[in-house]
């Protein structure tokens, strides 16, 4: 039975708290559905690989199928579906998956009515393969298809195998309010965009994933709101180039960038910590820098990937900016929010790449001062531009050893941030039990370091001083202090 569910907000409502009502509803409906014996108690198992942008997207799906009655398991063998969200941004992501789905696959033998679906980014790739040479899959559904998950999983349900693999240029699932799955109840993450249009050379994700589109403001708005009502204390903003967030109010006739979007944001409650990746070089201003530095509660904490420090590289790779304009942004950063810290994704061994383009590679992580980077060697995708125009011709060897560089330098510029910590006070946000010890507690600053201390009288969710007395490279340890006056 569709739920009547009206998403078109220039119609029904002129402000988010109207909307709020509205998404509220929407619950009372899920919570309603979920304890419906309907589907007698039928369960879904979900697994996500690849980026935040996929774990976000299995939450989706999850408030999808909990609509018709599946209620969400973490126990595979107490499960009706499986579904396994895949990854293809690397050669090695592929290969966990497949050997992830011959598993599935095996336990079918014994259980013959489970279901499993393939969602994500390997689907449009290799929906073929899945479907009809290997039979290992019920379903194959894209990142733009969860809407249809119902339908397909009646299908299966009768003995069909079916698939949906098409790319929409207007989906968002705006009015989708996500099952939070396995949070800490503390931090959630928003999709504010999908898709991407940059066409970046090495990558595959506007063919995985389409195009750029951006979501309904409001609805960010309303999901976050419900979020702080709900004891949530961090959101991180989610998209492939959250710096190219536009969106027209169709009630003032405004557009919204992506600064304007992260004020509004910030503007819900000054405890409401606001985070976002990823930023792209070649499209954050200094207007989105100065949204930051105006509010405290936007963490100071940017993921600015260069990938390379050559020109040269760069321009193969299409980023669109060189290495100058690189260095002229992260200047900005550093002089607009002085207490900012930065974060890389880098790739050695693109195609061409000499041991002079590698060098300002390593110069440009040293020059920027990450705090941490997602450091790979070039895996080449099939269909991408790369993969069409140009040879992969730096061998492995050399990939790696170039690979293990930047991740030695890494580590040093890592121990080095935190060693200038030492006898800081810094403002954390509880996140969880430390893994080492019951009696320490952990949780991140607004620069995203992590800090362990004492657990004393603090609990999960509050926000607490701790005064920096030791580190390593991957953490800051502390004792609580009062608040600074
Ligand atoms: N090979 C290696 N790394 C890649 N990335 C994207 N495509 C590839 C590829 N073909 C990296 C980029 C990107 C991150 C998410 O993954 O650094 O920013
Ligand atoms: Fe995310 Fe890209 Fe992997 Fe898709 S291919 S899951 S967009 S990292």
């Amino acid at each position: 039975m569709g739920h009547n569910h009206n998403h078109k907000h220039q119609d029904i409502a002129t402000e988010d708290k109207v909307i709020k009502e509205e998404l509220q509803g929407d619950v009372f409906f899920k919570e309603q559905m979920l304890t419906n014996p309907n589907r007698n108690g039928k369960k879904f198992y979900i697994e996500s690989y690849g980026c935040q942008m996929n774990f976000s997207d299995s939450e989706i799906v999850a408030a999808i199928l909990s609509e018709v009655g599946f209620e969400p398991t973490r126990d595979i063998d107490q499960t009706d579906l499986i579904l396994i969200n895949t990854c293809s941004i690397r050669e090695k992501a592929e290969e966990t998956v497949r050997k992830r789905l011959q598993y599935f696959n095996s336990l079918k033998r014994h259980r013959p009515h489970l279901l499993v679906g393939v969602l994500g980014c390997m689907a449009e790739r290799l929906k073929g393969a899945f479907l009809e040479q290997e039979k290992i899959v019920d379903m194959v559904l894209g990142p733009d298809a969860y809407r249809d998950l119902p339908r397909l999983v009646a299908t299966a349900e009768d003995g069909d195998k079916g698939m949906n693999v098409f790319l929409s240029r207007e989906e968002t699932y705006a009015d989708i309010n996500p099952v939070r799955l396995g949070g800490n109840g503390i931090s959630a993450f928003v999709t504010i965009m999908r898709g991407c249009d940059n066409m970046c050379s090495f990558c595959v994700v506007p063919f995985t994933r389409g195009r750029e589109r951006s979501r309904d403001a409001f609805s960010i708005l309303a999901e976050c709101s419900e979020l702080f009502a709900n004891g949530y204390k961090e959101v991180t903003l989610l998209g492939q180039n959250v710096d190219s967030y536009k969106w027209d109010n169709p009630e003032t006739n405004q557009k919204v960038d992506f600064a304007d979007l992260l004020l509004m944001v910030a503007d819900i409650h000054p405890d409401l910590r606001v985070r976002f990746t990823t930023s792209h070089p070649k499209d954050m201003t200094d207007k989105v820098l100065y949204a930051m530095s105006s509010r405290e509660n936007i963490c100071k904490y940017i993921h600015l990937p260069p990938q390379s420090g050559s020109s040269r590289i760069l321009k193969k790779m299409n980023r669109t900016y060189d290495r100058a304009w690189y260095m002229e942004r992260v200047e900005a950063v550093y002089r607009i929010i002085p207490d900012c810290v930065l974060s890389a994704d880098i790739i050695t061994g693109f195609c061409t790449e000499t041991e002079e383009d590698h060098q300002e590679t390593l110069e440009v992580m040293r020059l920027s001062n990450y705090y941490m980077s997602y450091m790979f060697y070039y895996s080449e995708r099939p269909g991408t531009l790369a993969a069409r125009k140009y040879a992969d011709d730096v061998d492995m060897e050399t990939k790696k050893r170039r690979l293990e560089e930047v991740i030695q330098l890494q580590n040093q510029l890592s121990l080095e941030h935190n060693r200038q910590e030492v006898g800081k006070i810094h403002k954390i946000l509880v996140e969880k039990d430390s893994k080492r010890s019951d009696l320490e507690l952990c949780g991140r600053n607004s620069q995203n370091k992590m800090v362990v201390f004492p657990r004393q009288e603090a609990k999960v969710g509050d926000y607490v001083w701790v005064k920096i007395t030791d580190f390593s490279q991957g953490t800051l340890r502390g004792e609580l202090v009062e608040k600074p006056v």
